[in-house]
Parts: structure tokens; C-alpha cells; sequence
């Protein structure tokens, strides 16, 4: 009777349980059964008589397919090519500059998420670089941009105002960001507005190198799956304590320890069920000691993750997997950071970046709400 869905049990105006499970008796037994063609009538002793209905569907999906995300996604992993398709415009969102609104920004918003879900990452082209406040715009379309100790939305020149090598000119191999929070940022998005050469803008001629690196962690970490199961099994075993404290007064750190390496459980379904590829992190300069203290039979020794994280260093490293791309101002590049790693070539001149973190809940929230009808994620989600 708990999971009753009639309208006394379930407020219908915000899908949320009215009815007070612990008023159940608890010895309570079904008095009556009745199927229909649609699903079960159960009459319930101990009460005044409630009558609870199951739709046929309901009782399937939760007997059989008791998921949390149940949404399939087919993952294509992407090597040194990149992800093929996965292209917007800006026009897309603004057709004949004008702003789309409601069902029909929904569905470029669908569009758009369906892209990163499924690849790891979206293009969008001709963004205006005039202002970074259009980039900010799209990207409020997926959801609000969240807050960290960086600050929201960025627009800044690299300079060492906050002490992250993300702030520097310097190369920087692929990582994800926020492994130090116990939530790291779903989705990550960057826009360069523009690159000049120092001091005069001389740009055109010269490279001035500031290449991004993309790196499809799933694909990665399946090689490695197939080519040391054991290593794998490490990444996916030591958890690591994480933190971010460059800057005084703040000392981040998850509320609990995560390895590199996180697979979907039974309950977790989602995707490719059970051992899917799920979360990556990987930023060896926010990676506190790695622990001292294995399983005991060796296996999670220090030495045993080492082993394992260099054989995943390597193939993140190596030339079919690495996928460069030169962003260009207008190109505003929207990825998943629970799976793609991001990375750069050094670069000289001045570039002007903007961009911003989306929360995973959100950004997966308004991804289902454009890609599913309200009746699917009614039944799978709320129940
Ligand atoms: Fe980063
Ligand atoms: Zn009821």
C-alpha cells in the first residue's frame, strides 16, 4: 500500500507522497484482488476500506526493471577523430535572431543534450564573441551555471588571480575538473572569444598553439578493461582521497574517498546496466596520498595502484585516443565531465575564455525532460 498511486496517497499537483506510510498497519494484508485489463485492484484490510490501483506497466517495470535512471542511452565512445555529428549552431537556438521559446527551444535543448549523453560532448558554432553574455545565455538553456569557490560564469584573460594552473598559459594534460568535490560538475563548457598574439594582435599568421585535448575516459577505460582487467579493477577499487586548497581559507574535499574508476551497479541501471563505465575521475595534481592501507592479499596495495594508473596514463596518452581540436572564437564546446577528460596545448598570446559548470541532476534532469514524454518519466521516475 505504500507505493498506492491513487490521488489521497499521491498529491497530484507536486507528485509527492501525502500518504503517511507509518499510519500503515503494519500487518496489513490484501482483503481483496481484482485484475483487470489495465492492472490490479487491491483492496486493503486494516483500513477503511482503501483501494489502491497498479497499472500492468507500473508493476513490470518495477518487478523486473527496478531502475533508478532507466532511460537508455546507446554510448558511442570516440577516439582520436572525435565524435562525428555532434555540431550546432547558434542560429539553431536563434533562428533569424530571434530567440526560441518553450516547446521549440525544448526540443534544440533535447537535441543538444541528446549529442552529449550520448557522445560525451556537443559543438556549438557561430556563438557571437562580441560579450561572453550570449555564450552564458545557451548555456542557461540546459540549466543554471553552478557556483563554486571559482566563482559562476567565467570571462577572464589568464592571469594567477585564482591560484589553479587552469589559469595559466601553460599545457595541461587531460583530467577532469571538481574530482576534489563529492559532486563534481556534470557538464563543463568552454568558449575562447578570442586568441591574439601578444603584444599587437598579429593573429592570423602565427600559431599561437593553445590546442584542446578531449579524451573519451570510457573508451580509455574500456581499453584498458580489455587489455589489463586487473589494472582496471584497482582504478576501480583503491579510492583516493581528493582536494582542492590553492586558495587560502579553502580546503575542499569530498565527503568521502572515490577511486578513479566508478561502474554502475545492479541498482544504479542506467545505460549499459550493471559494470557500465559511470563516473572517471582523474586530476593527478588535486589527488592526495594515495592510501597506504590495501585489501591486505596486495591486490590495492599503493604499489598495485600505481601500476594501474600509469597503464591508464599511457592509453590516455596515446595518439588514437587523444582527440585535439583547435577552438576557434564562435565555438562554444559543451562536455561531460563525469566522462571526458579535458587538456590543452600551451599556448602564447592572450586568449579571453568564458564558460561554466552545469550540475549533473540538472543538466540530466532537462536532458529527460527534452529526450522522454512527461508520461515515460512519470512511470520510470517518480513511479
Ligand atoms: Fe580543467
Ligand atoms: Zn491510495
Amino acid at each position: 500500500m505504500d507505493n498506492c498511486r491513487c490521488s489521497f496517497c499521491i498529491n497530484q499537483d507536486t507528485m509527492q507522497k501525502d500518504l503517511d506510510t507509518f499510519e500503515i498497519p503494519q500487518d496489513i494484508q490484501a482483503s481483496s484482488v481484482e485484475e483487470t485489463a489495465d492492472g490490479l485492484k487491491i483492496r486493503w484490510s486494516g483500513t477503511d476500506g482503501h483501494e489502491s490501483f497498479y497499472p500492468w506497466d507500473f508493476l513490470n517495470f518495477y518487478l523486473e526493471n527496478d531502475r533508478r535512471q532507466p532511460e537508455a542511452v546507446r554510448l558511442e565512445n570516440f577516439g582520436s577523430d572525435g565524435p562525428k555529428s555532434v555540431r550546432l549552431s547558434y542560429e539553431d537556438f536563434y533562428p533569424g535572431h530571434n530567440e526560441l521559446r518553450g516547446e521549440e527551444a525544448d526540443r534544440v535543448v533535447g537535441r543538444l543534450t541528446g549529442l552529449i549523453a550520448r557522445h560525451g560532448l556537443a559543438f556549438i558554432d557561430n556563438v557571437p564573441t562580441s560579450s561572453a553574455e550570449p555564450t552564458q545565455k545557451l548555456l542557461e538553456k540546459i540549466a543554471f551555471i553552478r557556483e563554486t569557490h571559482y566563482g559562476g560564469f567565467y570571462d577572464f584573460i589568464p592571469d594567477l588571480a585564482m591560484a589553479d594552473t587552469a589559469y595559466t598559459n601553460i599545457a595541461l594534460p587531460a583530467h577532469t575538473d571538481n574530482t576534489y568535490f563529492s559532486d563534481p560538475a556534470g557538464l563543463q563548457a568552454f568558449h575562447m572569444l578570442s586568441h591574439t598574439g601578444a603584444p599587437e594582435g598579429s593573429a592570423s599568421t602565427v600559431d599561437l598553439g593553445g590546442q584542446s585535448l578531449l579524451v573519451d575516459g570510457f573508451h580509455a577505460a574500456e581499453i584498458l578493461r580489455r587489455e589489463d582487467a586487473e589494472a582496471f579493477e584497482v582504478l576501480c577499487a583503491v579510492k583516493l582521497p581528493w582536494h582542492a586548497s590553492g586558495n587560502r581559507g579553502i580546503t575542499i574535499a569530498p565527503h568521502k574517498r572515490y577511486p578513479v574508476l566508478e561502474l554502475a551497479s545492479e541498482e544504479d541501471g542506467g545505460s549499459g546496466g550493471a559494470g557500465q563505465l559511470h563516473r572517471v575521475r582523474w586530476n593527478t595534481a588535486d589527488r592526495g596520498v594515495v592510501p597506504f592501507s590495501g585489501d591486505g592479499d596486495g591486490k590495492t596495495s599503493p604499489e598495485a595502484w600505481y601500476a594501474a594508473a600509469r597503464k591508464f596514463d599511457g592509453i590516455l596518452r596515446r595518439k588514437d585516443v587523444e582527440y585535439w581540436v583547435q577552438l576557434k572564437p564562435g565555438t562554444l564546446l559543451v562536455f561531460d565531465n563525469w566522462r571526458v577528460l579535458h587538456g590543452r596545448a600551451a599556448f602564447t598570446g592572450v586568449r579571453r575564455m568564458c564558460g561554466g559548470y552545469i550540475n549533473r541532476d540538472d543538466y540530466i534532469s532537462r536532458w529527460r525532460n527534452t529526450n522522454f514524454s512527461r508520461q515515460e518519466i512519470m512511470d520510470r521516475i517518480v513511479g
